[in-house]
């Protein structure tokens, strides 16, 4: 699977390990909540339509990754990915484990783990294809533009630096400030991610946190430099339900007040209902819907959608016993060897003869909507 290599945020100087302060952990003041809903409200509480600028900040223009495994042809982990997303937009990434949602985070970022490729494509990042540029370029534009927020925050941590430094040498690497200058804005920032501005949280080693805390201070780290652009990759997945929800919470707050374009990548429909804008589907590498969050939750067209839906049962519309699946079963097939038509074909109940004779085009069955199956032919 794919995995983030932590050189971006992790500026290690190669400081040696010290003893910690002790007792640092309950220094946190409760969160801005604003008019941020449930993550599991009921559908009036579904996210409003987006209705912020349509100039986009990212597009992604037709984006195919490969991995060579060594043993025969590359695998396609994205394949002839498009979207677009602007400043103030959530579009939540969704689809089941091995789907390649991570691949299209690293191409996006420039991270792609050796072996990997672009086969074909463009990253525009407010104009500027990323795939054209020198990882120097590259580098100054991560951390300060586009910033990463990892499923792991250990990851994004070192472990050898007190977390008031950790903020501090991200602001001075990418804006060029005095450390003192520095060391007062990174307390501005954790007080925005919710920590006690009197509070010591400012001294604390990452060992001293709890996971929730952490992934706060993987935020406050992220959102340093005010960036345009925020991709978070199963962000909440280590947390429990209600850290979960709080983290949720929070990154909306953040994303309103610094109007940034996010993208926010799960397996688990739930975390969207309250965050997303637009949602995009994916399967075995391909997006197969697209469109507002609301009327993809409301209404799912795809099957695949409909059975990732259905398997969240607080997300069922009032009709989804008229849906074909009840669960989805079997497995995503094997990137290596896909089936030659529809990748979703070996698993659907409504299958046609078509299905398993090529692959379906878009179609748009409403004028938001896109959709890849033959149904909506
Ligand atoms: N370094 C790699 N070398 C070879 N194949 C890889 C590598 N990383 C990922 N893949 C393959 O690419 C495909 C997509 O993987 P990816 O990690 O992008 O999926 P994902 O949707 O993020 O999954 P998860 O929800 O488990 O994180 C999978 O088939 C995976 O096995
Ligand atoms: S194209 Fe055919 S097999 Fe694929 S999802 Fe649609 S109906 Fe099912
Ligand atoms: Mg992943």
């Amino acid at each position: 699977m794919g995995g983030y290599s932590n050189k971006v945020f992790w500026l290690d100087r190669g400081h040696d390990f010290q003893c910690a302060p002790q007792q640092l952990c309950d220094d946190q003041v409760p969160v801005e909540m604003g008019s941020l809903l449930p993550a599991r409200a009921s559908q009036n509480g579904l996210p409003l339509d987006f209705r912020g600028s349509m100039d986009p900040v990212l597009k992604v223009q037709e984006l195919t990754v490969c991995y060579r495994d060594g043993v025969g042809s590359p695998i396609a982990a994205v394949n002839d990915a498009s979207f677009e997303l602007a400043a103030g937009e959530t579009v939540g990434i969704l689809g089941e484990s091995g789907c390649g949602k991570t691949s299209l985070a690293l191409a996006v970022l420039g991270l792609l783990p050796q072996g990997a490729f672009i086969r074909r494509g463009a990253v525009l990042f407010r104009g500027t294809n990323l795939l054209a540029l020198s990882e120097r370029a590259l580098q100054k534009i991560r951390g300060a533009e586009i910033a990463l927020i990892h499923q792991d925050p250990s990851l994004a941590l070192s472990p050898f630096l007190r977390v008031g430094e950790q903020i501090t040498e991200i602001l001075i690497a990418h804006r060029r400030i005095s450390s003192r200058q520095a060391r007062e804005e990174s307390k501005e920032i954790l007080a925005q991610v919710g920590f006690n501005p009197d509070g010591n949280i400012h001294q604390a080693y990452p060992h001293q946190l709890s996971g929730g805390q952490k992934q706060r201070v993987a935020i406050a780290q992220a959102m340093a430099c005010g960036p345009g652009l925020v991709i978070a990759d199963e962000p909440v997945a280590s947390l429990d339900a209600v850290l979960q929800f709080e983290f949720i919470n929070l990154l909306q707050s953040l994303q309103k007040r610094l109007n940034l374009a996010l993208m926010l990548i799960t397996h688990t429909p739930a975390i969207l209902v309250s965050i997303a804008h637009r949602i995009l589907v994916m399967y075995a590498g391909r997006i197969i819907e697209q469109g507002p969050a609301r009327e993809i939750l409301e209404a799912p067209l795809h099957p695949y959608t409909q059975g990732l839906l259905k398997c969240e049962l607080d997300l069922l519309p009032q009709d989804a016993g008229s849906w074909p699946l009840a669960s989805i079963p079997g497995e995503p097939p094997n990137p290596k060897a896909l089936p030659m038509g529809c990748a979703f074909a070996p698993r659907c109940s409504d299958r046609m003869e078509v299905c398993e004779a090529r692959a379906p085009a878009e179609s748009h069955p409403e004028k938001s909507r896109d959709v890849w199956c033959f149904k909506y032919d």
